[in-house]
């Protein structure tokens, strides 16, 4: 009974004792390049000091600071900032965490434990995708429907993180994804064999898991190409089909084929075919990622009258442009004709001046035969008169034919010219031609 009791008490002890060992090392997990600050209130800060216990040297602690003074050992590294109050002190460590602090913080006081804390560093991991060793680094061109392998790797995370993923913001999760376990060198790797869909904008690889420091990502865009749903569609025109191909596609279709009775018909989206023969169609469309071929569409021929209304508006419209082009042509006719009647009158007032100026020439003429002893170069001066003579008798009886005239005049002058290179005939008699000029002159 006794030993029983005994052994109880030494449970209980031995329990509490535990609790005030663990209560004394505070775990205190600071990131990477943050601050850590640690108290310790004591009553004589000159009796105080901090010391360090690495992980790495077992139990070879060292010695910090005494009061408020860093030895010079760590004067860059480490800070005591010390706030009194009534009867006791308040001494603060403070520092830049590296890797290399983790380990255990130790205040004494003249020799006694007044404060420990543990410290544990955490380090974010680096991230990066990679997308068949290549690291990706902007949007990511992916076909629809078409498995994508893309890697997440995380370096030097402290404590090893877990990678996951998600699309447009989910969460992803299933067999397509392989996450590889920590390796000593801190590299954890997570494998998504994706398969994108229509509405997928972004993918990242997410890190968690790590105490202190919140999630951490790496994402890239993601644009999905496509060529889907290609049909035929056939509209009816004026004794014709018109057929068109069209498709949902990124990006645009490149090129349209379009087949009539398995032959090649059209290289562009749109074809027109008669339709008084029947036919099957379909049509190929390609563009950067796939080919898509339509089903076959049945053409049934047909033909039909052009409507009467259609018609109709015909003739009108024919006869609206056969009225514009008369009128054009009665406009063009009256020019011509104004023209002509023009020249007329200027031909006529042409005709009159010479008339005038032979009448005048001949009169001079007279009157130098008349004072003459015989003309030696007669010819010259007949050469005037005869044409004159022709026309002053051919204007008279027909003044309103203005273009016989002209020709007439013509002539009267190749006449003159042929009477002028005439030699003299040998029975010409002068004395009766003068009589005839004076006459012709009155
Ligand atoms: C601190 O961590 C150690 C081991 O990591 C653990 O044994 C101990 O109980 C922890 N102490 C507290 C107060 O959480
Ligand atoms: C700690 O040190 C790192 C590297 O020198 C620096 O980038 C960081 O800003 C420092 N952190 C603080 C809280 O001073
Ligand atoms: C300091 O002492 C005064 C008077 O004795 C007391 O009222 C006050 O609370 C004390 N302050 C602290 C921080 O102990
Ligand atoms: C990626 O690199 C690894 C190691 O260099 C190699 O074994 C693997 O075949 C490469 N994969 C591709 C898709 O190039
Ligand atoms: C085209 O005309 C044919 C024959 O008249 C008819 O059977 C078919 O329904 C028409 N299609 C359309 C789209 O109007
Ligand atoms: C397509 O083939 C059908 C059946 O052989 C034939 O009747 C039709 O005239 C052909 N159409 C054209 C446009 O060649
Ligand atoms: C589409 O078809 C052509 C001819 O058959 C071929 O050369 C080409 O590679 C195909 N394109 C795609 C994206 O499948």
């Amino acid at each position: 009974m006794e030993g029983r009791i005994l052994a109880f008490i030494l449970i209980v002890c031995n329990l509490c004792m535990r609790c005030c060992e663990g209560d004394t090392a505070r775990n205190e997990t600071i990131a990477e390049n943050s601050l850590a600050q640690f108290s310790c209130n004591v009553e004589d800060i000159s009796t105080t000091i901090w010391l360090f216990t690495g992980r790495k040297e077992v139990a070879n602690s060292e010695s910090i600071s005494q009061g408020d003074i860093v030895y010079p050992k760590f004067e860059d590294k480490f800070e005591i900032e010390m706030s009194s109050y009534n009867s006791s002190s308040e001494l603060n460590l403070k520092f830049n965490v590296t890797e290399e602090d983790e380990g255990l913080y130790l205040c004494q006081e003249g020799g006694t434990n007044k404060a420990q804390f543990r410290l544990t560093v955490e380090i974010p991991p680096v991230l990066q995708l990679k997308r068949e060793n290549l690291t990706v680094s902007t949007d990511m061109d992916v076909v629809f429907n078409e498995q994508v392998t893309i890697t997440c790797i995380a370096e030097g995370g402290k404590p090893p993180v877990r990678l996951s993923w998600k699309v447009n913001g989910q969460e992803k999760t299933g067999p397509f994804i392989d996450n590889s376990p920590p390796s000593p060198d801190r590299r954890i790797t997570s494998v998504i064999h994706y398969q994108p869909t229509l509405d997928d904008n972004r993918l990242a690889c997410v890190a968690s898991g790590q105490q202190v420091i919140s999630e951490q990502e790496v994402s890239v865009g993601i644009n999905v190409q496509y060529l889907l749903n290609c049909l035929i569609v056939v509209t009816n025109d004026t004794n014709a089909f018109i057929i068109t191909c069209s498709c949902e596609a990124n990006p645009d279709v490149e090129k349209y084929m379009i087949y009539v009775n398995k032959t090649l018909f059209s290289e562009n989206q749109e074809a027109k075919l008669p339709s008084e023969k029947g036919a099957t169609v379909f049509c190929i469309a390609t563009n950067k990622v796939a080919n898509y071929t339509t089903k076959e569409v049945e053409l049934k021929p047909f033909h039909e009258e052009v409507p009467a209304h259609v018609t109709r508006v015909a003739l009108i419209i024919w006869l609206s442009v056969a009225g514009i082009i008369v009128v054009i042509v009665v406009i063009v006719a009256v020019v011509c004709i104004c023209r002509k009647m023009k020249d007329v009158d200027e031909a006529e007032a042409h005709a009159k001046e010479a008339r005038e100026e032979a009448t005048r020439i001949q009169m001079n003429q007279t009157a130098a035969v008349m004072s003459m002893v015989p003309v030696p170069d007669w010819d010259s001066k007949k050469d005037d008169n005869t044409p004159l003579k022709d026309s002053d008798k051919e204007e008279t009886p027909d003044k309103g034919e203005g273009s016989t005239k002209t020709l007439e005049q013509k002539d009267g002058n190749q006449n003159a010219a042929d009477m002028a290179v005439k030699p003299l005939p040998d029975d010409y008699d002068l004395e009766q031609e003068k009589e005839n000029l004076m006459s012709n002159a009155e």
